[in-house]
C-alpha cells in the first residue's frame, strides 16, 4: 500500500476488517495484514506485530470492534471474553487499559458504535501527537537528538511521539540530527525508527545502543527524546528497556530528558514506578537474532521489555494537555 510520509499509520479500518501494517517485517518488507476477529487482533499485539503504547490501545479498540461483530454474527464468544482476551496481551503499556475502558463505556456496546469509537480513539492520537509536536518543539535546545526505541507514526494512530516533535521541527526548518540506537532485543530503533527517519528525510544516523554515552561525551548529542508505555503518577517513567541507562547517561552529561507521550499515557492511578508491571518476554528474543541463535544454548536469560526511570532524571513530560515539569506530583495533577 502506498501512502504519503504524513499520512503513514500501521493501522486502517478498511471494509469492516482492521488492516495493519506487519512490524516484524519492516524494514525488509512493507506488508499489511487484513485482521477479522479479536483474537487475530490479541496475537498482532502480543507478537509485535503492532506494537508502540498509544498504538497497541487503538488496535485493541478495534479488536473489541471485531469481537462485537463476531458477537453479532452468532459466535459463541461474549463481549466479556472479548475485553478479556484483549487485555491480557501486554500488561506494562497503559494506553491498552485506557483504550479498553474507552470502549466499556460506550453505550449499546454495538458493533457499529465501537467501530466509531475506535476510530474516534485513533483519530485523536493523531491530534494528541501533533500537539505535543508544537508544545515539545520548543523545548528542544541546539544540538544532537537521541532517541530510543520507535516513537514514530508506527507506534502511535499516526505522527508520533517524540519522533512526532523531530517531525515538527523539521516542518519548521530546524530538523536536529537524529541519533536512534538499535534498541536490543527486538531492534525497534535500528529496524522501525531508521526506516521511518529515512522515509521523512530526517538526518538520521544508527548507533548500537552501547554508543550514546560516548557520543554524549564528545559533545554530539545535546539532548534526548523518548516516549512512554506508563507514566506514573510521581513522574516515573516506564519506557523500553534501555531507557534508564540512557537517562543515566544524559544527567551525568548535564543534557535534557525528555519524555514525549499523550494523556493516555499518564497512569495517576499508579503511584510510583515500582507499582508499574514490567513485561518479561520470551528467552528467544536475546538468544536468536531475527531466528539466528547468537548465544549458547542452556544460558539463562532475562528478558525484560521494559524499565522505569526516575522522575528526577526527567527535564520535562510533553503531553498534549501540556508540560509537566518538577515536582511531576503536582504539575501531572495540574494537568489531569
Ligand atoms: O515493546 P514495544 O515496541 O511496544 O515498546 C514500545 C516503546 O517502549 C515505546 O518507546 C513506547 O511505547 C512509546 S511509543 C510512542
Amino acid at each position: 500500500m502506498a501512502f504519503l510520509d504524513d499520512d503513514l499509520s500501521p493501522l486502517v479500518w478498511q471494509d469492516g476488517a482492521l488492516r495493519l501494517l506487519d512490524q516484524r517485517a519492516l524494514p525488509v518488507e512493507e506488508r499489511w495484514l487484513t485482521l477479522t476477529t479479536h483474537e487475530e487482533v490479541a496475537t498482532a499485539i502480543r507478537d509485535l506485530t503492532v506494537r508502540g503504547a498509544p498504538a497497541i490501545g487503538c488496535a485493541a479498540a478495534y479488536g473489541v470492534a471485531l469481537g462485537a461483530r463476531q458477537v453479532e454474527a452468532g459466535s459463541t464468544t461474549t463481549l466479556e471474553t472479548v475485553y478479556a482476551t484483549l487485555q491480557a496481551t501486554r500488561p506494562t503499556a497503559v494506553n491498552l487499559f485506557w483504550a479498553l475502558r474507552r470502549m466499556r463505556a460506550v453505550p449499546g456496546q454495538t458493533s457499529a458504535a465501537l467501530v466509531e469509537e475506535a476510530r474516534a480513539i485513533q483519530r485523536e492520537d493523531i491530534a494528541a501527537c501533533r500537539r505535543m509536536g508544537a508544545l515539545g518543539a520548543p523545548l528542544v535546545p541546539p544540538g544532537g537528538v537521541l532517541t530510543h526505541c520507535n516513537t514514530g507514526a508506527l507506534a502511535t494512530g499516526g505522527y508520533g511521539t517524540a519522533l512526532g516533535v523531530l517531525r515538527t521541527l523539521q516542518a519548521m526548518g530546524r530538523a536536529p540530527q537524529v541519533f536512534c540506537d538499535e534498541t536490543r532485543p527486538v531492534l525497534q530503533g535500528a529496524r522501525l525508527t531508521a526506516w521511518e527517519l529515512l522515509r521523512s528525510g530526517i538526518d538520521a544516523t544508527l548507533i548500537t545502543d552501547g554508543m550514546g554515552a560516548h557520543l554524549m561525551a564528545r559533545g554530539e548529542i545535546g539532548s534526548v527524546l523518548v516516549g512512554a508505555d506508563r507514566i506514573a503518577a510521581n513522574g516515573d517513567v516506564a519506557n523500553k528497556i534501555g531507557t534508564y541507562a540512557v537517562a543515566l547517561a544524559a544527567a551525568a552529561h548535564g543534557l535534557p530528558f525528555f519524555v514525549v507521550a499523550p494523556w493516555s499515557t499518564v497512569d495517576l492511578a499508579t503511584i510510583d514506578g515500582a507499582q508499574i508491571p514490567i513485561e518479561e518476554r520470551a528467552a528467544e528474543e536475546v538468544t536468536h537474532l531475527q531466528g539466528q541463535r547468537v548465544a549458547p544454548a542452556g544460558i539463562r536469560v532475562r528478558n525484560p521489555a521494559f524499565d522505569i526511570t526516575p522522575a528526577r532524571l526527567v527535564a520535562a513530560i510533553v503531553t498534549d494537555r501540556g508540560v509537566a515539569r518538577a515536582p511531576f506530583g503536582p504539575s501531572l495533577a495540574a494537568l489531569r
